[in-house]
């Protein structure tokens, strides 16, 4: 049987994840943990604990105790609010992991599954059709994390056979949560703001493209992953996931659609240079190939989905 923990339930996707792993696993055998308390939906239907993934006691305490198989490891801080506190995002990124890969190694558990992201490529990457094995020269603190946090899954897997999968998510668009602090932010923003007040101001550029994924298709890739037979994994770094590519003018005009009053701004912000340092649109062949990825959801089934859903919302 599969007892498995999420560390990080009560971010973007582990709002949503927690709640299909539940789905599959059953609720008891889905223990959710976070620094912060969770919705009432993950709290109320199943074992929820505040956990630091820093105490490394304690994470250890509750694998142990609970007889933890798979771990989702979601803790981390995004590429905006790292940039701000460059050291401490550094030390949660990297210090969690280790935690997780440790305690994996040491306690053998059966899996576990770390998202790096489209941050680990850089400036000197191709923007367009970005190979899963190219340049990689990441320049912020955030995609740096990843990059270093990539190449320490495969190593502890070569090591010491500890069983690591990972997507390379491109930015994650969905109402359920409100994004983290990441600079694919804007593409979830936009919506609320675009049925509060038909307007949205823009901290990115009209022409910063750049790929994007809805949560249901990131949440489906990332359990066929964790249950893909381990013979058909070519790596262990992490997949290309390529999703949806487009930037804020084309959203802007598949949201008039809809609101044809909407109207959007640009004020760039510092988050501009690091939409400049990530790919547009990332080639994600190795992972079809691989392990079947495949998706649901083109801007315009997207669009109609996050109007309806976050029109709902507002209303309450
Ligand atoms: P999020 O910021 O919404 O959620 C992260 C959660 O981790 C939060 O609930 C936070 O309270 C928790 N957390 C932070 N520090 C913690 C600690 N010390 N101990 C325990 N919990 C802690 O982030 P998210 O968007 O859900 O992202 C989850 C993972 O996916 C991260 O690793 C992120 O880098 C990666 N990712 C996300 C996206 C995206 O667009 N959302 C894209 C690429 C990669
Ligand atoms: N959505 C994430 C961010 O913008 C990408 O990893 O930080």
């Amino acid at each position: 049987m599969e007892k498995i923990l999420v560390i990080g339930c009560s971010g973007q996707i582990g709002s949503e994840l927690t709640l299909e792993l539940r789905k599959i696993y059953g609720n008891s055998n889905v223990i959710a943990t976070d620094i912060r308390p969770a919705p009432a939906e993950i709290s109320e239907s199943g074992p929820f604990e505040i956990l630091d993934v820093l105490d490394a006691s304690k994470l250890q305490l509750i694998c142990e105790h609970e007889k933890v198989t798979q771990v989702y490891h979601l803790a981390a801080i995004l590429s905006g609010n790292a940039e701000k506190r460059p050291m401490p995002s550094w030390d949660i990124n990297m210090r969690s992991l280790f935690n997780v890969l440790e305690i994996a190694k040491e306690i053998k558990l059966k899996r576990i599954f770390w998202p790096s992201s489209i941050a680990v490529f850089g400036p000197t990457t191709p923007r367009y059709n970005t190979p899963q094995y190219t340049v990689m020269e990441p320049n912020t603190v955030y995609g740096i994390s990843k990059l270093a946090g990539e190449r320490w899954i495969e190593y502890y897997f070569n090591k010491y056979g500890v069983d690591t999968r990972s997507l390379r998510y491109p930015g994650l668009i969905s109402y359920k949560t409100e994004a983290g602090g990441g600079t694919t932010d804007y593409a979830v923003e936009i919506f609320y703001e675009a049925i509060r007040h038909h307007k949205y101001e823009c901290f990115l550029g009209p022409d910063s493209a750049l790929p994007m994924m809805f949560m249901s298709d990131a949440i489906k890739a990332t359990i066929d992953v964790m249950e893909a037979d381990a013979s058909k994994l070519s790596l262990r770094s992490s997949y290309n996931v390529a999703g949806i590519c487009f930037d804020p003018k084309t959203i802007a005009a598949e949201i008039k659609k809809h609101i044809p009053d909407f109207e959007i701004t640009y004020k760039p912000d510092f988050r501009q240079a690091i939409a400049d340092s990530w790919p547009a649109c990332i080639d994600d062949s190795v992972a079809r190939k691989d392990w079947g990825l495949d998706y649901v959801y083109d801007l315009e089934k997207m669009t109609n989905l996050m109007l309806e859903e976050i029109g709902k919302k507002l209303k309450k």
